[in-house]
């Protein structure tokens, strides 16, 4: 694809994940003169954006294919071409993951700088004349001063003529996966944390597009950081005090639903992200908690970091509670039992996996010898395969287990729900699919096998419509 583009701004997005891909789409549509190049390690990744067909584009997200459409190849392009598009960048925005470290110091809660600092690395060797570098992934507070430092050698160090200048940013992104387009387009707020003016107004210049200025935040550094990971953490201490409601609800007859707009109709409290489910997943929540915590830690704020602490407890209880009412309702007896999962993804609109709570729902079942009849509308097959072996491969203790050393014998993959539910025991809804919400249970409820149980933990069945069918329902929440 050839760059005819006469473009005064050119950006280089390191990183063509869920964040970089969607986040530069959007760019590129809303700013046409600006030529963008998304660049990634990864060529399958890459081969999968420039798919002609657009069939095998890496993520599944709500709109993302017209706008992708009409960008890609004209001010849009996807390469493995990293040392080259860096070195002709006005901006670079660095969209790489930080997950949980899994080995060294911090190993289990600090975050994993590794991508982060290779990119640094590599702009600091590729990079000419003056580069804005923007820090896009989530990073724990105070990581720009590591980008400015490796930066800051190169620039003494560099032995060649042609002298660089960088300016590092942040401007940490607040999307989250299934509404990602949406919240780019219209976002509640964009966060530019930096101390060169310049900098700081050029990159607005890109927002301000699309975004009304009274909606551009412009802070320090070390505030633009830290309220990345303060937001994911208020976000997700909010599901978890829901959930921790819906358990008291089962067992006093009050209904999380009503409680939920009850609450919720109270301003300060606020109706958005208050419905109860199986626990939080996603890629997210639970790393930057983990990071949240080891930094109160680290400088010496204990009782802080056992607060936030806290907020993920209540998150693995939730979901650990799911499976021990299902063994329960089941006779306290699932060995040999099939069940059908509905949902693998971590929410509705999305095929990410990472963090699901139906990962860890779905190894409790088998750990107590079910057979799992799996229906995701996005999720491929492989996918859910990996995703178990990567549970087992960092639990190593149930490596050992009989019943998991043939992973494939014990669950299989069906595209369609009525397939998935021929002899089951059970349904258990784990993802809140729109389609789940217009099941036909009659149907159902022939092919199941008798007592028949539907575990519903996202609030998507009409309780009645479910149980006039003569199937047994149990809803999160309601009991
Ligand atoms: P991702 O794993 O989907 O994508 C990251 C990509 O970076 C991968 O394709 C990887 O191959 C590539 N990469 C890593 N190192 C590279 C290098 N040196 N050069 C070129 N490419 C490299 O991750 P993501 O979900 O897009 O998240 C990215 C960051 O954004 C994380 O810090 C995350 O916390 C943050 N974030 C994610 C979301 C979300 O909803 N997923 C939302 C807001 C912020
Ligand atoms: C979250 C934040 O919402 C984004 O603002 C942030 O940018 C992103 O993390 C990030 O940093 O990665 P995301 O994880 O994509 O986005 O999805 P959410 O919609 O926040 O859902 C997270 C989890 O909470 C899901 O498992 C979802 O099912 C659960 N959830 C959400 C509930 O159980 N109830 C709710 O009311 C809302």
């Amino acid at each position: 694809m050839q760059k005819v583009l006469d473009s005064n701004i050119r950006i280089c997005c390191i990183g063509a994940g869920y964040v970089g891909g969607p986040s530069m789409v959007v760019i590129a549509d809303k700013c046409p003169e600006i030529l963008v190049n998304v660049v990634d390690i990864n060529p399958d990744r890459i081969k999968n954006w420039n798919d002609e067909e657009y069939k095998e584009i890496p993520i599944f997200e709500p709109n993302l294919l017209p706008l992708l459409k009409r960008t890609r190849g004209k001010n849009l392009f996807f390469s493995t071409d990293v040392h080259q598009e860096i070195s002709l960048a006005d901006i670079i925005f660095i969209c790489v993951n930080t997950p949980t470290k899994q080995i060294g110091v911090g190993a289990g809660r600090a975050s994993n700088l590794q991508w982060l600092e290779l990119c640094a690395r590599e702009i600091a060797t590729h990079a000419k004349g003056n580069t804005i570098v923007v820090e896009k992934s989530t990073v724990p507070v105070k990581t720009a001063e590591v980008i400015k430092d490796i930066l800051i050698t190169e620039t003494i160090n560099n032995i060649s003529k042609e002298k660089k200048y960088f300016s590092v940013l942040s401007n940490p992104e607040f999307l989250s996966e299934g509404n990602a387009i949406k919240d780019l387009q219209d976002p509640d707020r964009i966060l530019i944390g930096g101390d060169n003016i310049n900098a700081i107004d050029k990159l607005s210049s890109i927002y301000e597009h699309w975004v009304p200025k009274d909606k551009i935040i412009k802070t320090n550094l070390w505030s633009s950081e830290l309220s990345k990971l303060t937001a994911n953490a208020f976000l997700a201490q909010r599901i978890s005090s829901i959930n921790s409601i819906s358990a008291l609800c089962e067992i006093t007859g009050a209904d999380i639903k009503e409680v939920s707009k009850a609450i919720g109709g109270d301003k300060r409290i606020g109706n958005k992200f208050i419905s109860s489910g199986p626990g939080f997943g996603g890629s997210c929540f639970k790393k930057d908690l983990l990071n949240l915590t080891y930094l109160c830690e680290y400088y010496g704020l204990s009782e802080v970091a056992l607060y936030w602490n806290q907020v993920l407890e209540i998150n693995n209880w939730q979901q650990k509670r799911i499976s021990k009412v299902v063994i329960e309702k089941l006779f306290r007896n699932i060995s040999g039992k099939k069940i059908a999962i509905f949902g693998f993804a971590f929410k509705a609109d999305t095929n990410d996996t990472r963090e699901s709570p139906s990962i860890n729902i779905c190894m409790d079942l088998i750990n107590e010898g079910a057979v799992l009849k799996i229906h995701d509308p996005k999720v491929k097959e492989i996918e859910i395969q990996k995703a178990f072996e990567d549970f087992l491969e960092n639990n190593k203790e149930l490596k050992n287990n009989k019943k998991l050393i043939d992973l494939r014998k014990v669950w299989n993959y069906y595209d369609s729900i009525y397939d998935a539910s021929k002899n089951v025991d059970a349904i258990l809804i784990l993802t809140e699919w729109s389609n789940y919400k217009t099941i036909s249970w009659e149907e159902i409820y022939k092919v199941m096998r008798k007592p028949a149980w539907v575990f519903d933990t996202r609030l998507v069945t009409n309780p009645d419509e479910v149980k006039k069918n003569g199937i047994k329902l149990w809803v999160l929440g309601q009991g």
